[in-house]
């Protein structure tokens, strides 16, 4: 077993186009939560990161990588964070990141990332515990279907170009209120929140 993960160091080399360096580090353990945070990283992230499906985590956040996220991220099915917070990524939101069926925790804040937020993300990450889109360009409104992610506890997509109301249903989401209990700084403005806790950033 060991030996057949170890394997696959090469290919996520390949994958991430990586100094053999770092990828030499990592055992096991850190094939399956690959981080590479702050290594200045830089290009284009390959597609064939789809390959790496033994993946629970990907961090590449604070790197230098452009382009757009790869859709054959969406065949990560083991994939329970993902971190790309803090690059250049551009484009628009892949929905194929939406069949990431285990994801708890997207982080994808502080990109170029533009276009609408893709409504499956509702339909289907019903994992989902903490979303942060805050900082891109995304424009449209925001989706009725996330109020269909009932772990949901933490969302922000403040600093976007986002327009209308804020679907009611999110407000009906009971784990958004258990989490972070102390209200500090509101940044909601519409209603149904009579009460906006720091961690609920819509705008
Ligand atoms: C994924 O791996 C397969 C088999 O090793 C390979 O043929 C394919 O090119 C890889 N996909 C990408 C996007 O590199
Ligand atoms: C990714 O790595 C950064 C830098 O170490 C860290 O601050 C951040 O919390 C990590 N992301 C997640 C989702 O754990
Ligand atoms: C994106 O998702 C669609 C629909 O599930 C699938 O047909 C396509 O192969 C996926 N693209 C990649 C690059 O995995
Ligand atoms: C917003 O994102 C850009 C990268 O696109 C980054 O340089 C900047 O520091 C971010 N701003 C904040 C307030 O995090
Ligand atoms: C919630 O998900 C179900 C099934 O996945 C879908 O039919 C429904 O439209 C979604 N709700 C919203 C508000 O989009």
């Amino acid at each position: 077993m060991a030996m057949a993960i170890k394997s696959l160091i090469p290919s996520l080399v390949a994958a991430l186009m990586i100094p053999t360096v770092i990828a030499a580090a990592g055992d096991e353990a850190a094939l399956l939560a690959f981080k590479a945070q702050g290594a200045g990283l830089t290009g284009e992230l390959s597609p064939a990161v789809g390959n790496l499906t033994f993946l629970q985590t990907l961090n590449l956040s604070s790197n230098w990588f452009h382009g757009e996220v790869p859709a054959s991220l969406g065949r990560l099915r083991r994939l329970e964070t993902l971190d790309l917070s803090f690059n250049s990524f551009s484009g628009a939101f892949p929905a194929n990141l939406s069949s990431c069926i285990s994801m708890n925790i997207m982080v994808l804040h502080s990109n170029k990332l533009s276009g609408h937020i893709p409504a499956e993300l509702g339909n289907t990450l019903t994992s989902l515990e903490a979303i942060s889109l805050k900082n891109n360009s995304f424009t449209g409104t925001i989706p009725p279907s996330l109020a269909n992610l009932s772990h949901l506890q933490y969302l922000d997509l403040s600093s976007n170009q986002l327009e209308g109301s804020i679907p009611h249903g999110l407000g009906n989401i009971q784990s958004m209120w258990k989490l972070y209990p102390q209200t500090t700084s509101p940044v909601c403005f519409h209603s149904p929140f009579t009460t906006c806790h720091h961690w609920l950033a819509l705008w």
